[in-house]
């Protein structure tokens, strides 16, 4: 069964495409790499011993894009193209929008014309908002707080008007939380441009003395020790998820929607105090202001997902922070050094 995969050379893009491909399905990676390197392709190459068909192209150029449905009998499609960083498309909501709508809508038309069976997006735990209780189940309200939020809730609704068409197209909304981690090879990992956003590639510098401390945003929430509660979960399981909705698509309702999640959520200390362990690193931080649009805790409820597609997350927390720390070190400058020249 070949399975296009939209953004496959990012972070969860990579990951998925390696469960896929061990998992016996054909991918075929399309990427402009826009945020990730064309050299995460020969690292997937080395890890399954396969050889990965890619086509680098834009795919908010539809003419473009229509070549490789011509090229492919395409059976199914997840959908990872997409900006992600939350600050960013506060302050270029337009090309936010603009990317982020066209990517999709390309690939709902494309799906449609050459009669796609199924269809996998990649959402996120930031559609909840501002949950007013945990753990977080599919059913709660919807809301955002930023612009990166608002274009996965509306390719969601697109997605509920999509799947009320008379036809067999599947559609999957797979609802993410805190990906971490990274493949087990230390061949691929998360490689953020410039300073980053997020804690965990934020902590793993700090560890490998690239930044100086870390700024902890804000230390007054009502959680465990004041800092934000979140469900990290290792990029793998997330990875498998995917994979597991695939298996089970005939068997699933027309259009499905699941948390992906631990269920357990970790403060920003313990995390940081977790890093230092794998890392033998002690880790300077200070307390800063909240960050605006942070919540102070989220935990998904990943029950449906275990109920419906047999699928739970598997790596604790220690194996997330190991496998990420191992990517960091053996990558200190991410996929700027190409493989053959650091296995020689
Ligand atoms: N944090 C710090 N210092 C940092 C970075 C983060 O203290 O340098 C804190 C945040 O305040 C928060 C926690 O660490 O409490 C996690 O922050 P991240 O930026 O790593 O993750 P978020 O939960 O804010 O957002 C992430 C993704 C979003 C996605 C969301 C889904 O970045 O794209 O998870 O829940 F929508």
């Amino acid at each position: 069964m070949a399975v296009l995969v939209a953004g496959g050379a990012g972070y969860i893009g990579s990951h998925t495409c390696i469960e896929l491909i061990n998992s016996g399905y054909d991918v075929i990676i399309v990427d402009n790499f826009y945020n990730s390197k064309p050299e995460v392709i020969n690292r997937l190459e080395k890890i399954t011993g396969k050889s990965v068909k890619t086509y680098e192209l834009d795919i908010c150029d539809c003419d473009l894009l229509e070549e490789v449905f011509k090229d492919n009998d395409i059976d199914s499609i997840i959908h990872f193209a997409a900006y992600k960083a939350v600050g960013e498309s506060v302050e270029k909501p337009i090309e936010y929008y603009n990317n982020n709508l066209k990517t999709s809508l390309n690939l709902f038309t494309l799906a449609k014309k050459y009669k796609v069976n199924s269809f996998i997006f990649s959402s996120s735990a930031t559609v909840y908002g501002n949950p007013k209780s945990l753990p977080i189940k599919e059913d709660f309200p919807l809301s955002t707080t930023n612009p990166y939020g608002t274009t996965k809730l509306m390719i969601e609704s697109m997605l509920m008007d999509i799947g009320k068409l008379e036809d067999s197209f599947k559609i999957v909304i797979l609802r993410y939380f805190n990906p971490v981690g990274a493949h087990k090879s230390g061949l691929i990992g998360e490689q953020p441009q410039g300073i980053p956003n997020n804690l965990m590639p934020y902590l793993l510098k700090v560890a490998a003395g690239q930044l100086s401390e870390l700024h902890v945003f804000g230390d007054d929430y009502p959680t465990i020790d004041g800092t934000g509660v979140r469900d990290y979960i290792h990029v793998v399981d997330l990875a498998r998820g995917h994979v597991k909705a695939l298996d089970n698509i005939d068997e699933l309702e027309k259009i499905s929607i699941f948390n992906l999640g631990t269920g357990r959520g970790y403060s920003v200390l313990e995390l940081k105090d977790e890093v230092e362990k794998a890392s033998g690193k002690k880790i300077p931080y200070v307390v800063d202001e909240r960050r605006p649009g942070d919540i102070a805790e989220c935990y998904a409820d990943a029950s449906k997902a275990n109920k419906v597609l047999g699928w739970k997350a598997e790596r604790g927390i220690t194996e997330m922070v190991e496998d990420s720390w191992k990517w960091q070190k053996e990558n200190p400058r991410g996929y700027e050094v190409e493989m053959n020249e650091i296995k020689k």
